[in-house]
């Protein structure tokens, strides 16, 4: 008898187990090192993050978090710019590179699975970034280091800090702020 329930509640328990694995998002969960979770920056706010920052075909596009690779996609869709997009998590890598090949920029646009903080941005003249408003002060000094004078940095909905915005536009009711790089 004693036997017999403990092998129900053995039973029962591996049930809860599968089930909370099964409603668990799979990538997400698994991923070690994110500053932020996914979620995707609306298309309309993607275009006026592109025109704020006056982005054209001799750009280069990083986005940092890249996501499902919308801006980067269409950073070269729209703009005929270069996208790069630095992601941790590697089935959002592997859908941003799907995308990329359904938009037909597949050879404007590569995505990485790297870490933003590991990541050399010196090729860069455009950075995006939709994080945290924590993040973007950890990334304010290497933003300063490794971008060229000239280059932009256009943030959806959190500040810099104490940088001074050249913009800041509100698309539905998000902030949207724009910076460009001081000669050192
Ligand atoms: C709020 S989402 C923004 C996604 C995309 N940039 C967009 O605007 O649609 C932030 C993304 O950053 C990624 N991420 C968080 N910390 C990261 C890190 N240290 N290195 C690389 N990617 C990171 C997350 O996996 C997530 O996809």
């Amino acid at each position: 008898m004693r036997t017999t329930l403990l092998r129900g509640l053995a039973v029962a328990g591996a049930s809860v187990a599968v089930a909370v694995a099964l409603a668990t998002p799979p990538a997400a969960a698994q991923v070690h090192g994110l500053d932020i979770h996914y979620v995707p920056t609306p298309t309309e706010v993607v275009s006026a993050m592109l025109d704020m920052a006056g982005v054209k075909p001799s750009d280069v596009v990083y986005d940092l978090g890249s996501g499902d690779g919308r801006i980067p996609i269409e950073a070269a869709r729209q703009r005929g710019a270069t996208g790069v997009g630095i992601e941790l998590d590697p089935a959002l890598v592997k859908l941003a590179k799907a995308g990329a090949t359904q938009a037909g920029v597949q050879q404007r646009v590569r995505f990485a699975r790297a870490d933003i903080f590991k990541t050399d941005l010196s090729k860069a003249t455009v950075v995006t970034l939709y994080l945290s408003p924590t993040t973007n002060l950890r990334l304010r000094d290497k933003l300063r280091r490794e971008l060229a004078p000239g280059s932009r940095v256009v943030s959806h909905r959190f500040d810099m800090g104490d940088w001074t915005p050249d913009e800041e536009r509100v698309v539905n009711g998000i902030h949207v702020f724009l910076w460009t790089i001081q000669p050192r």
